[in-house]
């Protein structure tokens, strides 16, 4: 979790300026349409103010910046001068109060946007900050949630202020293409824009940050008959693409509509064939979506794991054997598919917390062993903590109860089911899964099914990913996943259990791909295709920095 009070300021404010040869290629592509008004909403100290100067022509557009920080914006005052713009304005102040005044405002409506907008989660916005985030989503009749960041309505008001057929050219963070609180801006920008590319390095600039960064190129639709064309994805390796007319690289990629545009991009990183693929077997009458046959609940909100998920050590010094309940929750405490017995001693024996305290009342009397361990717990203050203070007594964790399917929230390479064969329970780090027993599916089939190139890569078109390129998938987004269910398949969980210990995720794949998209009938050359889909996202996902990581993170 990451608390305000250890944010730098600079990070609070978003600060990370944007280098000289991408603030120009960026310029380079808006300058083809000769325009005479240019905004940037968070100009900093005035990078692309500096990009302006190196431009032909520029020094007589009419440029408008805001920056909030008055000695940044004061440098980029000055550097407009210095780089002879003669029509610029640097206000010292909120875009966002600005953007509110004059969205619907006909006649305030620039040629061009550029600029780099701050990435602040909502929650560390400053209240007066966050009310006016919400009231853009509100001018633009979109969806607001409290999960947004600052950059989501900055492109919002900056697209909303851009003329029919301006462009919009900017760093944003490379989530863009997936997190779910970005949809209504996904959506926006799809129906607004006659065309937009995304270029996607395969390096992660500014690593400092840990988000990654994506160059948007937006074309606004002229009027109503100008179609929207969608989305074309840019994918660059290096940068020697910045050499590159800027205009080629724009009409380069593509574009795709549809599907891909309506939620999120990640299917256009895929190639046509890929996404041909994984259409035909969406409709294949044996690929399910998983809430078609299992349902997912979260795991256990204990309100404080260290105290009521514990060791045998602790377990024995309290003499809570009585109130102790197997339990897992890490990746490394079932490497496999399967959780016996034998991987539950292993795990105790190896010293882990592997036991769960429920205090349950109705179940026995609270002894004098647990009211000594309870008493430690007020000791220590849990009881005023959120989680348990909303509950009746505190020590007694709700919503208790293990399934046979457990599924940890977060993979590094490609999500799995675990089968619980010892009623263990999971808390917080994991969600529990039934399987509805609908179309003959068993727990058994379910967990050895759901290893495939297909779903794995549906996980990966699915999930999120932040900069430690860890894949994440929320209920919503498991909900969504493709799960091949061929009738005749049988997958030996022991086999698969082993192979999963000691392979490369790519062989298990492709040996299930085999197994479970053959039965499908699908080619050779088609399982092919779909696991290269799965092993290109993942690469992508865990990248690596370009550039070095920055000591405080
Ligand atoms: C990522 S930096 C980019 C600066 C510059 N556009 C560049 O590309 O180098 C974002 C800037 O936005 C400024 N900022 C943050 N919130 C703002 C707001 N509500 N209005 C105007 N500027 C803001 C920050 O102080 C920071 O300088």
């Amino acid at each position: 979790m990451n608390f305000m009070k250890n944010e730098s300021a600079q990070k609070l404010r978003g600060g990370y300026y944007t280098p000289p040869d991408l603030a120009g290629f960026l310029t380079r592509w808006v300058k083809e349409i000769s325009p005479k008004s240019i905004l940037e909403p968070s100009c900093g100290d005035g990078a692309f103010f500096d990009a302006f100067g190196r431009v032909k022509g520029f020094q007589k557009v009419a440029v408008t910046g805001f920056e909030l920080d008055d000695e940044e914006a004061a440098k980029a005052h000055t550097r407009a001068r210095e780089v002879g713009l003669r029509d610029a304005s640097v206000h010292v102040d909120d875009f966002l109060q600005w953007a509110i005044d004059h969205i619907h405002d006909r006649k305030t409506k620039f040629d061009a946007v550029v600029g780099n907008p701050p990435f602040v989660r909502y929650q560390y916005l400053p209240a007066p900050f966050q009310v006016r985030a919400e009231q853009i989503f509100k001018q633009l009749a979109l969806p607001f949630t409290k999960h947004t960041n600052a950059w989501v309505p900055f492109i919002l008001a900056s697209m909303a202020l851009l003329r029919p057929g301006g462009r919009l050219a900017m760093v944003v963070p490379a989530e863009i293409i997936h997190v779910t609180h970005a949809q209504p801006l996904r959506s926006y920008l799809g129906r607004e824009c006659r065309r937009l590319v995304v270029i996607d390095p395969e390096e992660i600039w500014f690593s400092d940050t840990l988000q990654g960064a994506v160059l948007l190129l937006a074309e606004r639709r002229r009027n109503e008959s100008d179609k929207p064309e969608g989305l074309g994805m840019y994918q660059v390796k290096g940068r020697e693409f910045l050499d590159l007319d800027p205009a080629k690289v724009f009409t380069a990629p593509r574009s795709i509509n549809g599907k891909t545009v309506d939620g999120k991009w990640t299917r256009a990183l895929l190639d046509q064939e890929t996404r041909a693929v994984i259409d035909e077997l969406s409709d294949h009458r044996e690929v399910h979506r998983f809430e078609d046959i299992a349902e997912v609940d979260v795991g256990i909100v204990t309100g404080a794991n260290k105290y009521f998920l514990v060791t045998d050590d602790v377990v024995r010094q309290y003499k809570l054997d009585k109130w102790a309940h197997p339990m897992f929750g890490r990746s490394e405490h079932c490497p496999g598919v399967i959780y016996d017995e034998r991987q539950h001693q292993a795990n105790a024996q190896n010293g882990n917390p592997t036991n769960f305290l429920w205090f349950l009342e109705t179940a026995a009397k609270i002894d004098a062993a647990a009211k000594a361990y309870i008493k430690l717990g007020e000791e220590m203050e849990l009881h005023t903590r959120y989680k348990c203070r909303v509950r009746l007594p505190w020590y007694t964790v709700p919503s208790v109860y293990a399934t046979e399917i457990g599924m940890l929230k977060r993979a590094h390479n490609s999500p799995r089911l675990i089968l619980n064969k010892i009623g263990a329970y999971t808390t917080d780090t994991a969600y529990r899964i039934r399987a509805f027993g609908a179309l003959g599916v068993t727990p058994e089939k379910l967990v050895g099914c759901f290893i495939n190139p297909l779903t794995a890569l549906s996980a990966e078109l699915e999930g999120r990913h932040y900069g430690g390129g860890v894949l994440e998938l929320i209920p919503s987004e498991i909900e969504r996943l493709m799960v091949p269910l061929p009738a005749k398949v049988t997958i030996d969980l022991v086999d698969l259990d082993k192979a999963i210990r000691s392979m490369q995720t790519h062989e298990v794949l492709a040996r299930q791909g085999k197994t479970i998209l053959g039965a499908l009938s699908l080619s050779r050359a088609k399982q092919e295709c779909v696991l290269a889909g799965w092993s290109r996202l993942r690469d992508r996902r865990q990248r690596t920095s370009s550039e070095p990581v920055a000591e405080s993170d």
